[in-house]
């Protein structure tokens, strides 16, 4: 991984406060110091691998896997999953359910799991929260209705808290394989813990790969200097937002890409955004949202900078086909779709500053669980810096607690 600053100002000016902020998140000084199990999840994880990927193989005799979870307690899994598969529908299904409480998507869900054995793994730190609460009760009233014994004792996954989740009861009381999210893990830094690790290894994915580009870009952080890339896109994202561009878009090129940058802005958003402060961060899907969002980034206020995510070589290369069809195409004839996709990424980094966006590169060389695992483990350290730099938490998430006030107090939640 490579950070390319061709189309940006770098903001090294603010390297000595990126410095300060590192040094912090190691002395665990830094404000929600007891939110840092994620630095060293991957060293931790690899030590310990074989339950999952026991787990994983279990599942992968199921006809599917619906993963229950929100927010952090799906993203991170969902990212690499699709990052991994193109984007595209798989063989071995996964499924996400439990972020959201509409109506018609489970009865659809439940349809499609009529009279076929699904596994189902239900993420949840707290046991607690609406979205996956409701949707597993669906799930589960399905799995005892309809399940044999042994497959609703043995097709059923949790991964909650040690001891304080709401889960946990019920988990001791059926006796269900179950995963521990860690008291100093949040749920947004969790994708390399068993919340995204079981899920990911499901899919079919290395999950071994992953962890060891993540172990490996946190040796690669621990450097002090200005080679730091964790330090140097803090700058960079700290300088814009000071210099009065309040938003940044994480731009893709590759429909694989799309749930990473939800993942990220869950990331970025919770981290960052609270006291008042924090960059708003958004996401477009290239060359898609060129075509609906290109307008805006081009001449709209210009509050915005960019980042801009490049696979330098992704798994295949296709080659245009020659064609009689009149569409004035005939000239990239033979070329490749790869090299045509890089091009219109650096002619969009030139055009967006022209019209005064600067867009900093983040080069993979390819798309593997070694270069995922790497890239989250990169954006999470970052996370940490540049909130530190901030002056916020990055570790907590008072915020998400207003909504939920609210709606139990409309629903009638007794006591609330
Ligand atoms: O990052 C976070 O902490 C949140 O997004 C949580 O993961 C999300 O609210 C789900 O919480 P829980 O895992 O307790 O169901």
């Amino acid at each position: 991984m490579r950070l390319d600053f061709k189309y940006a100002t770098q903001g090294s000016e603010l390297m000595e406060e990126a410095q300060k902020a590192q040094a912090a998140l190691h002395a665990r000084t830094c404000k929600g110091s007891d939110f840092l199990g994620w630095l060293d999840l991957p060293d931790q994880m690899l030590g310990g691998l074989s339950e999952i990927e026991g787990a994983a193989a279990t599942i992968r005799g199921a006809d599917g896997l619906i993963v229950v979870g929100i927010g952090g307690s799906y993203l991170g899994a969902r990212a690499v999953v699709e990052a991994l598969g193109n984007g595209l529908p798989a063989k071995f299904p996964v499924i996400f359910a439990g972020h959201h409480m509409d109506s018609s998507y489970h009865t659809a869900l439940l349809e499609l799991m009529k009279g076929r054995r699904f596994a189902v793994n239900v993420i949840s730190k707290s046991g607690t929260t609406t979205e996956p609460g409701l949707a597993f009760r669906l799930l589960l009233g399905h799995v005892q209705s309809s399940y044999s014994k042994e497959d609703q004792q043995n097709l059923v996954f949790v991964t909650t808290d040690a001891k304080k989740g709401s889960l946990r009861p019920l988990v001791d009381a059926r006796g269900w394989k179950s995963f521990v999210i860690g008291d100093d893990v949040g749920g947004r830094f969790s994708v390399l813990s068993p919340v995204g690790l079981l899920p990911i290894a499901a899919a079919g994915y290395n999950v071994k790969a992953l962890l060891e580009g993540a172990r490996d870009m946190a040796v690669r952080l621990k450097s002090t200097g200005a080679d730091n890339p964790a330090l140097a896109y803090a700058c960079y994202r700290n300088a814009r937002y000071r210099a009065g561009k309040k938003i940044e878009i994480l731009v893709n090129y590759q429909p694989a890409l799309h749930f990473l940058a939800e993942w990220w802005k869950q990331l970025y958003g919770e981290s960052e955004g609270k006291d008042g402060k924090g960059i708003y961060p958004g996401s477009v899907d290239f060359s898609s949202d060129l075509h609906s969002m290109g307008q805006w980034i081009q001449e709209a206020e210009r509050t915005i900078f960019e980042t801009v995510l490049d696979v330098v070589k992704p798994a295949s290369d296709l080659k245009v086909p020659s064609s009689a069809v009149q569409d004035g195409l005939e000239y990239l004839a033979g070329r490749s779709m790869n090299e045509i996709n890089r091009v219109a990424l650096a002619a969009v980094q030139e055009a967006h500053k022209t019209g005064g966006v600067e867009s900093l590169r983040i080069e993979l060389d390819s798309m593997n669980e070694a270069n995922l695992g790497g890239l989250l483990y990169f954006f999470e350290y970052a996370c940490a810096v540049s909130g530190i730099m901030l002056g916020v938490n990055p570790f907590d998430q008072p915020g998400v607690e207003a909504y939920k006030k609210t709606m139990f107090r409309m629903l009638g939640k007794p006591g609330a």
